[in-house]
């Protein structure tokens, strides 16, 4: 979702602004923009569409301000309120033009707010949410921006991480934070202020990351830290561990093609000293569990969204088919706004690639706030979700920029696998199945390598279904999230319209869709209720939809009469859905690679969504 980026240091401010945006774009935007500040003047370029717009309008302008600045700010702003047009776009300005702000999030107040500017004579010209927060900001202004920063984010309701700058007090930028993400990069004798590391990356690796409520004012003699009521407060500096390198490309055509082929070495990181055969446990040292505690758990409830809250499903089955402990998994928003049951014993796993999920992040409020015992599954270190759960396991996936997640499913999936068999151990799990299912988790890897060598063949399937218009996946147990999983991910990236239904539930409505036109992705890996799902990829058959067929390597005959194959490694039932779903990405991808789509930045989406 938005990107935010701020500068203050020695070096160009636009050329800093821009290369931190384009390292941000991943995150999914529609419009962009940057305002340097150098003598006193503001110089403000926005464009709406992509970042090479927004640079050639910077390199062709003749604003002072953009060439000579060392002080400025940036965003990319994915369209709340209002369409994605240049005045829309942030950075946006007060009224008198001396106060230039970037906002991610959302102000939940604003249309009361901008009345009661109007009624000052103050008129906000675009449509957002945004707009009215600077012109707070100006209105509040006497002589100290941080003052007027801190009055005016009081009378605000949501959202906001924010950067401002003021022409006023020209060697200063004011940042704060509220549900949306901010870290700022401390470098040698330069500041840079984002909403993501990527864009920190290449200066600094020491950063600080601000807390809600937290405001930060940078200025050239450092910084300095205050809540909003002006106290001073410090808040530690940590080093981030991504490799810089870990964010670019290299020779893959797309960063989700990349981070597909990335998976074995993901995937050996997540699990790394983490399984302990001998024992057929898992070493978990981030969930801070004693077998004790682990034994007093009554039920297992995991929140998440979209790919999250996939891997989670597989999750719900791990925990009950292992440890026999109730789970059930929630979409993380329903479970904050349904008023949940949740006891002392309840155990709620957080999933979260980015850390930083609104509504996933407002479940572990919830929870917490109901007593329950709270760990999070993230990626990103230091994120607010790994920070506010206090307990977990990270992915250690390294990042993720495709929008369409790929590697942090796999790992969540393997992470999960790991949770459930630590805690099934202290049940009624025996060690020597623990041990053999920790044997099968240490072999994930090469399954998953046995897949990807198969990238020629499955495209050239993919291929034979680019110019579909609707597509189904089915699958059932363990495989059912993988459906789901499989036809989201052919959705997101490709446009086709794709629904992942349990095999069961197609002729419950969904197979009066069904017609030549129209494949049916069948998982039909061997595992319980194969013969079912067999049966109702027949009857997908005998409606002339054509099928591709998931099977398990020694079983292709199931295969026979159907249109396509694709063959995985057979392996055990919670194992299935990695290789699997690494099938229905490879798919995916080729799918939507034949059709010209812009697979890494698909329309419409964003890659950490922080609003509700
Ligand atoms: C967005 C992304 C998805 C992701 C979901 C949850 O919709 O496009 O790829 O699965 O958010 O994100 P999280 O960071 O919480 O895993």
């Amino acid at each position: 979702m938005c990107g935010i980026v701020g500068y203050f240091g020695k070096r160009n401010a636009a050329e800093i602004l821009v290369d931190g945006l384009r390292r941000m774009e991943y995150r999914g935007y529609d419009s962009a923009g940057i305002a340097c500040l150098h003598n006193r003047q503001i110089g403000v370029v926005k464009s709406p569409g992509k970042i090479k717009g927004l640079r050639e309008k910077v390199d062709a302008s003749n604003l002072v301000a953009l060439h000579e600045s060392t002080l400025g700010i940036g965003h990319t702003r994915w369209a709340t309120h209002g369409p994605p047009n240049e005045v829309n776009a942030h950075p946006h300005l007060d009224a008198s033009g001396h106060f230039a702000m970037v906002h991610n999030g959302i102000i939940e107040n604003y249309k009361e707010i901008k009345a009661g500017l109007a009624n000052q004579g103050i008129e906000c010209v675009s449509d957002t949410d945004s707009e009215v927060l600077v012109q707070l900001i100006a209105y509040c202004y006497r002589d100290n921006l941080e003052k007027a920063v801190s009055q005016a984010l009081k009378k605000v309701k949501g959202t906001y991480g924010i950067v401002v700058m003021t022409d006023k007090e020209p060697g200063k930028l004011v940042t704060a934070r509220c549900g949306s993400p901010i870290v700022i990069g401390l470098g040698k004798e330069e500041t840079i202020v984002a909403s993501d590391a990527s864009a920190i990356l290449p200066h600094t690796r020491d950063a600080i990351y601000l807390e809600d409520f937290d405001m930060a004012v940078i200025t050239a003699d450092g910084m300095e830290m205050f809540d909003l009521q002006h106290a001073p407060i410090n808040r530690e500096t940590t080093t981030m561990d991504w490799d810089e390198g870990a964010a670019e490309k290299g020779d893959y055509a797309h960063f989700m093609l990349k981070e597909m082929f990335e998976q074995p070495d993901a995937i050996r990181n997540a699990i790394r000293g983490r399984l302990d055969f001998e024992m057929g446990t898992a070493i978990l040292s981030g969930l801070d569990f004693s077998p004790r505690d682990a034994a007093q758990i009554g039920r297992v409830l995991v929140v998440g969204c979209g790919t999250s809250m996939h891997a989670g499903m597989v999750g719900e089955y791990a925990f009950e088919e292992m440890a026999g402990i109730p789970a059930e998994v929630e979409q993380a928003a329903e479970f904050r706004y349904r008023n949940p049951i949740v006891t002392p014993n309840d155990l709620v796993v957080a999933i979260s690639q980015s850390g930083e999920t609104a509504d996933t992040l407002a479940a572990v409020r919830e929870a917490k706030h109901k007593g329950a015992v709270v760990a999070g599954i993230c990626n990103v270190v230091g994120s607010t979700i790994a920070r506010e759960t206090g307990r977990g396991v990270y992915l250690h996936a390294g990042p993720e920029i495709g929008v369409a997640s790929t590697k942090a499913f796999t790992c969540q999936v393997s992470v999960m696998l790991m949770m459930a068999l630590k805690v099934a151990r202290t049940r009624r799990l025996p060690r020597h199945e623990g041990e053999l299912l920790s044997r099968w988790i240490q072999r994930i890897p090469e399954l998953v390598e046995n897949v990807l060598a198969q990238n020629e063949s499955i495209k050239a399937v993919a291929q034979k279904y680019a110019r579909a218009e609707h597509a189904f996946f089915i699958g059932r147990g363990y495989l059912y999230p993988v459906a789901l999983e499989g036809a989201l991910k052919l959705k997101e990236i490709s446009y086709i319209h794709a629904e992942g239904y349990h095999a069961a539930e197609l002729k419950h409505g969904p197979i009066a869709l069904l017609e030549e036109t129209t494949p049916v992705v069948a998982l039909l890996n061997n595992i319980p209720g194969k013969d079912k799902t067999l049966g109702n990829a027949e009857e997908c058959k005998a409606r002339k939809a054509p099928v591709i067929a998931v099977v398990s390597e020694g079983d292709e005959g199931v295969a026979e009469g159907f249109d396509d194959k694709i063959v995985v490694p057979d392996c055990p039932p919670c194992i299935a859905p990695i290789p699997t779903v690494v099938a229905l990405q490879l798919l995916a991808y080729h799918i939507a690679a034949a059709r010209g789509c812009e697979i890494d930045q698909p329309r419409n989406l964003a890659k950490s969504v922080t609003v509700e």
